[in-house]
């Protein structure tokens, strides 16, 4: 089985990819977890240019969720939603709509922001967006806030935000364990 990581963030020092590595920790021993460095690369949506074949790298970002059985976000909040990079690769991957690579794909949105709340708005974006692509959007939230306080050396640091991050990994093995075996 395979799980990947979408950060939303660019940045190489970026708590929500330091998020995404925690995770990583905590999926069982036949869950290979990828995390996503492609979406930089990604470029603005013009439907122009949503043709056959796809620009490189949105055939890459494409390629990439239809080839797990799960996807795990951890998005920032920027200006209380999610940042645009992370709804413009939502935006390429939802085309096209009927057959497009997250429907029915089990997805997870966990965040981390330096902000209080722990980014609680664009997970509850990022929930929504994902719903209209038709993903099956697992339930559970982690909000790791004041992210700058929660890792060291880019770890997780936070006992009680660890546990919760293991409780979504839980639930999206779960959500994919019967898929797995139905397809094998
Ligand atoms: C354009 C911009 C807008 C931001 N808006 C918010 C916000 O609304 N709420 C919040 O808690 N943090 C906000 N932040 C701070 C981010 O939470 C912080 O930069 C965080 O570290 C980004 O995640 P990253 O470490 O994964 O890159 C904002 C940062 C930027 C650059």
């Amino acid at each position: 089985m395979k799980v990947l990581g979408i950060a939303g963030s660019l940045r190489p020092d970026s708590y929500n990819k330091a998020l995404l590595v925690a995770a990583a920790e905590l999926f069982p021993a036949d869950v290979e977890f990828e995390l996503w460095d492609g979406l930089k690369a990604v470029p603005p949506y013009d439907e122009v240019d949503d043709v056959i074949p796809a620009p490189a790298a949105v055939a890459r970002l494409r390629d990439a969720v239809a080839g797990a059985d799960a996807v795990l976000f951890a998005t920032p909040e920027y200006n209380s939603s999610i940042p645009g990079q992370l709804k413009n690769a939502v935006d390429w991957a939802s085309r096209p709509l009927a057959t497009n690579v997250l429907r029915n794909k089990p997805v997870a949105v966990v965040g981390a922001s330096t902000g209080a709340f722990g980014a609680v708005w664009a997970q509850a974006e990022l929930r929504k967006v994902l719903g209209a692509t038709g993903a099956r959007v697992v339930d559970g939230e982690v909000a790791v806030g004041h992210a700058q306080q929660r890792f060291v050396d880019g770890r997780l640091v936070d006992a009680n935000l660890s546990e919760q991050l293991q409780e979504v990994v839980a639930a999206l093995v779960a959500e994919i364990r019967p898929r797995a075996a139905i397809a094998a």
